[in-house]
């Protein structure tokens, strides 16, 4: 199923950009994901994807680890480079399933599920693929999302209010398809001073099928956490921190 018929990969970065640091102000677990991307990146290089407007990219960076940033919208790199601190990162235009960059890293990694704007499941396998490529021998390719609980999302288009003040409100219109493991969904902002759009598309998959694709990349899972502070990973676990290293380091 896909009704977002002129879906790019650009599409999710370009529409949020301006709002993007305001959107996902209140997370504060960045200090602890900065920690451990630290301790197996160390000098670096190191590679984020879906680099966004540096939220991780940056405190690393300042933390002493050279960092390069990969993102498919170039509004969201502008809104990078003109950050305190963002002049830290190398900015780099491009999708994360398909790169080709000429350095190597001991560190690539994908966070807040940014690994499932990979919208189907051979964009997810060829990012393995080019990530793996892109490793130093023993170099790791760490990736944080959301363990999938589809009966979630629901299968015939449904509206619900995501958040509401005296000043406004946020929309959130969505539609699944567990055959494909899809989500779309438009949150919709309406403020006095008018409204704004954001559409998403992923392609959601289990941990389990992250190893798969990863085994054929010729990496393998190293560690998994429920959470950056590396808190031990269980059946209940509703998201995960993996770790995976190309197997022939
Ligand atoms: C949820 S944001 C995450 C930003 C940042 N990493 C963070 O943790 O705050 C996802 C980012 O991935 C980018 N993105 C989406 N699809 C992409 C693709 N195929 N290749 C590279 N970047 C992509 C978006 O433009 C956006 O900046």
């Amino acid at each position: 199923m896909n009704e977002f018929r002129n879906w790019t990969s650009a599409a999710y970065g370009d529409a949020r950009a301006g709002a993007y640091d305001r959107q996902v102000a209140g997370r504060a677990d960045e200090h602890l994901a900065v920690e451990l991307l630290s301790s197996l990146a160390q000098a670096g290089p190191a590679l984020e994807l879906g680099v966004g407007t540096g939220r991780l990219a940056i405190p690393l960076a300042e933390s002493g680890t050279a960092v390069h940033g990969l993102d498919s919208s170039e509004r969201m790199l502008d809104v990078l480079r003109a950050a305190p601190g963002g002049e830290r990162v190398t900015a780099l235009h491009g999708d994360m399933a398909a790169f080709d960059l000429p350095g190597r890293y001991r560190l690539v990694w994908v966070a807040f599920n940014s690994f499932f704007l990979l919208d189907s499941a051979g964009a997810q396998q060829d990012c393995f693929g080019t990530v793996a490529r892109h490793l130093t021998p023993g170099g790791r390719f760490v990736i944080e999302a959301f363990v999938p609980a589809p009966e979630q999302f629901s299968a015939t288009p449904a509206l619900r209010v995501k958040d509401f003040s005296e000043g406004g409100m946020l929309l959130q219109a969505s539609r699944h398809s567990d055959r494909d493991q899809t989500v779309e969904s438009l949150d919709l902002e309406v403020t006095s001073g008018g409204f704004e759009l954001y559409p998403t598309r992923i392609r959601y998959s289990w941990p389990a099928e992250l190893d798969a694709m990863a085994g054929k990349a010729g990496l393998e899972l190293e560690d998994r956490w429920e959470t950056w502070s590396r808190q031990g990973f269980s059946a209940d676990s509703r998201a995960h921190v993996s770790v995976y290293r190309r197997a022939d380091g």
